[in-house]
């Protein structure tokens, strides 16, 4: 399909279809650039006037929307006219674990991709480039094919339109996301129409090297995707697991994760020790590759990687456990300070956040918790905490055992324990001995991310625990 591409829509104005569209819109300024939404509460906030009421948080973010909104970038739910006016439609809905029927619990659910693609099959006009940006299973595309193909005759006395239909897999990662944009790893195109490859490979060209544009058949670039996400994962498992070990032998995970990381082979990427990977992606696109495994019959390589989420499972469960053996096994009106709600640091997102877990499971116990994150508004913590702990005990009212603040002498004051579960940089500034002052004793802070300086613990009398720390770290303040 060889056709200028002038104007350009993405479905979908989420975590990957904002950013994904804001830096190509600034850096190929000849493109009208449509994003467009369901949701109208966030297609409004993408167009607040108001920066910091953007609906995804990320360092550089806000720079380009000022830059280009209403120039030739636009938020827009007028769905119809966006598909109608555009030369290559873009589709990066949200593809969840499905909840119920066939492959529950493990299959993505396909529905916002199937709707997708029956709105550009309805309403396009002329040739369409269609590119899967979400994170989809191996073949997907040929449901997408299928449903614009028969759209093709259906629509064939009203108005001529022809589709090619590609996969470029995002490969961004939150807090991160618009320098993963500007200086990708590689980008991936898979496709079997030169031309319209050649057209997607135009606009990248705009700011990224040729050599770095991949170019596969379509489902090498759909489970290509799935394996880079697994593959991340499992480097996390891996090392979530040795920390559990370290903590029994005397080792230092951060020595032997160093030690380990030097060989170039392996590398040093991706070995930080945590409470476990969260994030609206690792698990689900797992799951997902388990669910295609046992579906081609392959239950030996499903229960592989069904581990790297049981190992992370696990960790979220092990933290819990050390915490309340420390507060001498009974956590019951106890105060506890937790540092970092987002799932990791520089994004506000919680999908997937251990610290859902890890709350939730303290709540149970009967804690109070003061919670503090530096980009996570209250409504989204409340609303995690109620819907993990509905399920578990619906008696609890979350409001009544959970105080937000945006104090750190609110966490400290009256608390037992402080457990850091996000690696904020602002973190990594606090006074640990002023805090100590306002805590009851004997207290404990937990470092579940390895980010205090011992050294500015000297002068406190807390009592520290640290992810991965063998040794009896208390000794050697
Ligand atoms: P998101 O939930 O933040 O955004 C998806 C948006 O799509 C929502 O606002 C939803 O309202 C909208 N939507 C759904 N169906 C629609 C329809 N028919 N018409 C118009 N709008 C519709 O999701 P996200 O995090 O941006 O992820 C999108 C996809 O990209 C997923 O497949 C995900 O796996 C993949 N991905 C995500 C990341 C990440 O870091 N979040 C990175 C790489 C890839
Ligand atoms: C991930 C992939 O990295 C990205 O390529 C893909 O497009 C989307 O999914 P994201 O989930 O946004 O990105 O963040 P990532 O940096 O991968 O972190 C995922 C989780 O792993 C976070 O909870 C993070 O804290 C945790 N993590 C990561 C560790 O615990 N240790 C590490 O060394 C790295």
């Amino acid at each position: 399909m060889n056709i200028e591409v002038k104007t350009i829509c993405c479905i979908g104005a989420g975590y990957v279809g904002g950013p994904t569209m804001a830096v190509i819109a600034d850096k190929c300024k000849h493109l009208k650039v449509i994003v467009v939404d369901l949701n109208k509460e966030k297609i409004d906030s993408w167009n607040d006037r108001d920066l910091t009421k953007l609906p995804v948080y990320e360092p550089g973010l806000k720079d380009l929307i000022q830059r280009c909104r209403s120039k030739n970038l636009f938020f827009k739910t007028d769905i119809k006219k966006a598909i109608a006016e555009s030369d290559m439609i873009f589709i990066s809905v949200n593809t969840p674990t499905k909840k119920s029927g066939l492959g529950a619990g493990e299959a993505s659910d396909l529905k916002f991709i199937e709707s997708s693609a029956r709105s550009i099959a309805k309403f396009a006009i002329g040739d369409t480039i269609v590119v899967e940006k979400s994170t989809i299973p191996v073949k997907t595309a040929e449901v997408i094919k299928t449903i614009l193909v028969s759209s093709q005759n259906e629509f064939k006395n009203k108005s001529k339109k022809s589709f090619t239909v590609l996969s470029s897999p995002e490969f961004l990662a939150e807090g991160t996301a618009i320098n993963d944009l500007l200086n990708p790893s590689r980008v991936l195109i898979g496709g079997d129409d030169d031309d319209a490859i050649n057209s997607l490979v135009d606009i990248y060209k705009n700011w990224v090297k040729e050599e770095k544009i991949l170019k596969t058949n379509i489902w090498s670039s759909e489970l290509s995707k799935l394996t880079a996400n697994a593959f991340l994962a499992q480097r996390v498992s891996s090392i979530n697991s040795i920390s559990a070990l370290c903590e029994k032998t005397g080792a230092d995970i951060s020595e032997v994760a160093k030690a380990v990381g030097m060989d170039y082979r392996i590398g040093n990427n991706f070995l930080k020790p945590g409470p476990g990977f969260g994030g609206s992606c690792f698990k689900k696109d797992i799951l997902n590759l388990v669910y295609i495994c046992k579906f081609y019959g392959l239950n030996d390589v499903a229960g592989y990687w069904n581990q790297v989420l049981k190992i992370n499972q696990w960790q979220q469960s092990r933290l819990t456990n050390i915490i309340v053996t420390k507060l001498f096994g009974t956590i019951t009106n106890k105060k506890i300070g937790i540092l970092g709600f987002a799932f990791k640091a520089n994004t506000n997102d919680t999908r997937e956040s251990p610290a859902i877990n890890i709350s939730s499971e303290l709540i149970i116990e009967g804690a109070e918790l003061t919670i503090l994150d530096p980009k996570v508004e209250e409504v989204s913590i409340l609303k995690d905490l109620k819907e993990f702990i509905i399920n578990k005990d619906p008696s609890i009212k979350v409001e009544n055992q959970v105080e937000i603040t945006s104090s750190y002498e609110q966490i400290a004051t009256d608390a037992d324990a402080i457990i850091i579960l996000t690696d904020w940089d602002d973190f990594k500034k606090i006074e640990w001995q002023n805090l100590s002052r306002l805590m009851r004793k004997p207290s404990w802070v937990f470092d579940c991310r390895n980010t205090i300086n011992l050294n500015n613990f000297k002068e406190s009398d807390l009592n520290i625990w640290k992810l991965g720390f063998g040794s009896n770290i208390n000794n050697l303040k």
